[in-house]
Formats: structure tokens, sequence, C-alpha cells
């Protein structure tokens, strides 16, 4: 991904909560994109632009987007969920739904890919799987807009609050290594990161 003139930095790796929603910045631009996408080119030919588009969409929610849901389930979540403080009793489950709604966005992601795909390979795409790909978008941003929300508007900051910094810290050197990232150098500019 391209570094963004006057974009905001991510966060480094000792604000992995920052970093999370620095990521939900990147869903969201790469599902308007996709939408963008299926609005316009309706089925038809894809314009040079259209076509990267597609591409850099698809491809982030196929190998940079489950690595946040990993993030999310294998590191975070747990952290929260054994914390034994009476806040992150009171989140379980919303929690719960929280992964809920990753188990459903897997599944909505595999038709938009499956779709993305043959109209990236054939050059266009018939107005049935066209149709089951938009519903799937719009679904996805549906979903997205609230369970963000909590993530950025509850959890996290929940999360900040109750977890000891040793264990924030632990999320942090889980992500960078889920990315093959030393922890500890800083994370100053998005190009560093890529799509993560
Ligand atoms: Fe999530
Ligand atoms: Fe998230």
């Amino acid at each position: 991904m391209s570094l963004q003139i006057g974009a905001k930095p991510d966060h480094g790796f000792d604000n992995p909560t920052g970093l999370l929603s620095d990521c939900h910045r990147r869903i969201e631009r790469f599902l308007n994109k996709l939408i963008l996408v299926a609005e316009r080119a309706d089925g038809g030919e894809l314009s040079e632009e259209q076509r990267h588009a597609l591409e850099t969409s698809l491809r982030y929610f196929r190998k940079a987007a489950p690595r946040h849901t990993r993030d999310e389930e294998d590191s975070l979540f747990p952290r929260i969920r054994r914390s034994g403080s009476a806040e992150a009793a009171q989140v379980m489950s919303m929690i719960d739904s929280l992964e809920g709604d990753h188990m459903e966005a897997e599944v909505l992601h595999r038709i938009v890919d499956s779709a993305g795909e043959s109209w990236l390979d054939k050059g266009s795409l018939d107005q049935p799987t066209l149709a089951g790909m938009r519903n799937a978008l719009y679904r996805l941003r549906t979903m997205y807009q609230g369970h963000i929300a909590l993530e950025d508007t509850k959890l996290f900051p929940l999360a900040d609050r109750i977890l000891p910094p040793e264990e924030i810290a632990a999320v942090g050197k889980e992500m960078a290594e889920r990315r093959g990232l030393d922890y500890r150098q800083p994370l100053r500019c998005r190009t560093r990161i890529g799509a993560q």
C-alpha cells in the first residue's frame, strides 16, 4: 500500500489497540472501494483504476484482514476474558457477539472474493453474481459499522483501562510476530505494516 500524503501515521506496536483502530480505517476504506466498483462498473468492463481497486481490496481482505481477526480473537479478547475485572465481566456477551460477526464476515467475504476474482478473470460479471456480491458488500458495510464502533469506542478503551501494561505489551508483541516484524521498532509509517 502506498503512503498517503497527509494521512495520519499508524500507531506503533506499543499501542496495539490504536493499531487495531488504524486497521479499522483500512477495512472501511477497502470496503468502500469494493462497493464503488460493484455499483459503478455494474458487472461490465473494468477501467484500469477499477481493476486496481478491485485487486488491491480483494487482496487486503484475503491476506491482511484475517490477521486483524487473529489479533483480536487470539491476542486481545482472551486477555480481556481472563482479566477477572468486573468491567470485563459486563462485556463477555459483547465479545461473543463480536466473534459471531467475524464468522459472518468470513462467509460474506468469501462470496465477494469469489465474485470479484471471477470478474477480474473473465472481464465481466453476470447480473445474478453481481447482485450476490453487492448484497454481501452491503451486509458487510452494515455489520462493520456497528462492529467497529463497538470495538473502537467501548472494547478497546476498556482493554486499555483494565489490562496491565505487560498484557498490553504482550498483545503488541504478538501482533508484530504475526506479521514477521520486530515489535521494538517504532512503526511510524503505514507503508511499514502495509495492508496489515
Ligand atoms: Fe472485530
Ligand atoms: Fe476489529
